[in-house]
């Protein structure tokens, strides 16, 4: 008797036990942590958050690393500023020309053309229309103006800011200039640059570096 009591307690557990098994469904999970993260994902909805929004705009002031403000403002005046007085902060070198050579004609030769002259192959095919020639002498184009236009664009010329690294983008000014001067028919922007550049060195001393604004490794070099 008390054997047949215990198979019948048996099978009632084994059955109790089995007979919630669903093969298609996730068995036991003895740590559910493993497979459900508890960390908010990157796009989730959160009722502990603010706007239940995981995914929040960086908090204010934050500065991407590698990336420096930029000081001029997106206006009339800022532009005004910027042509007068931002200096290119790069050394003139002819690694940076050719680098500059090469990002000019991805970034800007279909519309500015090869020469700076406005005919770029999307005016040719009078896709766009308005575009000035480097050499217009209305426009006053310097190495601060030319930076500045890349950073915000003007009117419909997009800013090339988020394609180009502040590095780029004075390699691309170091063409531009040089286009410049090709097109007024005078020497080389940056060749007259290097000239004024090596005598004010050679008046302070014979190896001294020019500070280079680039990516952070290539800063660490010694302050002088
Ligand atoms: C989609 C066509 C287009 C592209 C691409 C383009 N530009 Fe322009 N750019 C224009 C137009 C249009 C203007 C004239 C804007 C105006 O004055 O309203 C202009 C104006 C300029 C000026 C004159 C600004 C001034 O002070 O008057 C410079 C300098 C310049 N662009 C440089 C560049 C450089 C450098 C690049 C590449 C990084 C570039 N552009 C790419 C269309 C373009």
């Amino acid at each position: 008797m008390r054997n047949i009591i215990n198979i019948g307690v048996l099978i009632i557990i084994s059955v109790g036990l089995t007979s919630c098994f669903n093969k298609k469904a996730p068995n036991y999970r003895y740590m559910p942590n493993m497979y459900t993260a508890t960390s908010p994902k990157t796009n989730g909805e959160y009722e502990i958050l603010p706007n239940q929004q995981a995914n929040m705009l960086p908090a204010e002031g934050t500065i991407p690393r590698g990336w420096k403000p930029y000081e001029y403002e997106n206006t009339i005046e800022g532009k005004a500023l910027a042509t007068a007085e931002l200096k290119i902060s790069l050394e003139i070198t002819d690694k940076n020309l050719a680098e500059g050579k090469e990002l000019y004609a991805i970034y800007c030769a279909l519309c500015h053309g090869d020469k700076g002259d406005g005919q770029g192959i999307l005016v040719k095919r009078e896709k766009f229309l308005g575009i000035p020639s480097y050499a217009d002498p209305g426009r006053n184009i310097t190495e601060g103006g030319t930076y500045h236009v890349m950073m915000f664009g003007l009117n419909s010329m997009g800013s090339h800011a988020s394609q180009t690294s502040e590095k780029e983008r004075w390699q691309i000014v170091m063409h531009v200039l040089d286009l410049k001067a090709t097109l007024n028919g005078e020497p080389l922007w940056s060749e007259t640059q290097k000239d004024s550049m090596m005598t004010s060195l050679e008046m302070v001393s014979e190896d001294i570096t020019p500070i280079v604004i680039g990516t952070e490794e290539e800063n660490t070099s010694e302050e002088h």
